[in-house]
C-alpha cells in the first residue's frame, strides 16, 4: 500500500489527537502550526487517513521531540524510521547539533526502535509519569 509523508496541517488535529490516545500519548499538534521552530509530519494512508504523526520543537541548537507514533497496522515497515529521518534533514537544516527526546522506561518497543536509530541514554528522571514509571533521555549527535 501506499503511503504519503507530509506536513501536519489544521484539519488533521482531531485525527492526530485520536492517534495518540489509542496507545497513551497526549499529543497537542495545534501548538506546533504555523511555529517557525516547530515541525509536525503524518503519513496519510491512500485512502488519506492517518496512520502515523510526528511532533518536534526547537529549543537552541537542539531538536526535541515530542511526540511520534505509528499505528497498529502499519508497524515494523519502516514508516517510523521514515519519519525520523525527515525530523533529521530538518534538524540539520536549522543547524541543531543533536536531537533529544523522552521514553518511558517500560516502552519497550520504542527504546528498541531509538536504539536501532542510534540514540543514546543521557539521563533518567525517576517516577517522572502518572504511573510512577521514570522517563529515559536519549539522545543522539548530529
Ligand atoms: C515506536 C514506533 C513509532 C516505531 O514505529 P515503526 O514504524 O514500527 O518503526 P520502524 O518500522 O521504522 O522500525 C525501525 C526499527 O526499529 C526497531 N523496532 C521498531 N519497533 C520494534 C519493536 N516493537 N521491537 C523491536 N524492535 C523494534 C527495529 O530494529 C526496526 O527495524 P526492523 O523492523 O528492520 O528490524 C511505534 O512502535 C509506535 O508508534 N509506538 C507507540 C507510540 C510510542 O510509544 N511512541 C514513542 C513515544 S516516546
Amino acid at each position: 500500500m501506499g503511503y504519503v509523508i507530509r506536513g501536519g496541517r489544521a484539519d488533521d488535529v482531531e485525527a492526530i489527537v485520536d492517534l495518540g490516545k489509542r496507545f497513551g500519548l497526549q499529543m497537542r499538534p495545534e501548538s506546533s502550526w504555523g511555529q517557525r521552530d516547530a515541525i509536525s509530519l503524518v503519513i496519510e494512508r491512500a485512502g488519506g487517513d492517518l496512520c502515523g504523526a510526528f511532533i518536534a520543537w526547537r529549543l537552541a541548537d537542539e531538536m526535541e521531540v515530542h511526540d511520534i507514533v505509528v499505528d497498529d497496522p502499519e508497524r515494523r515497515s519502516g514508516l517510523g524510521r521514515q519519519l525520523m529521518e525527515r525530523a533529521l534533514e530538518v534538524a540539520r537544516v536549522w543547524g541543531c547539533r543533536a536531537i533529544l527526546l523522552e521514553v518511558g522506561s517500560r516502552n519497550q518497543e520504542a527504546r528498541n526502535f531509538y536504539q536501532r536509530l542510534g540514540f543514546q541514554q543521557v539521563g533518567e528522571r525517576k517516577n517522572y509519569y502518572a504511573n510512577g514509571d521514570s522517563a529515559l533521555l536519549l539522545r543522539q549527535e548530529l
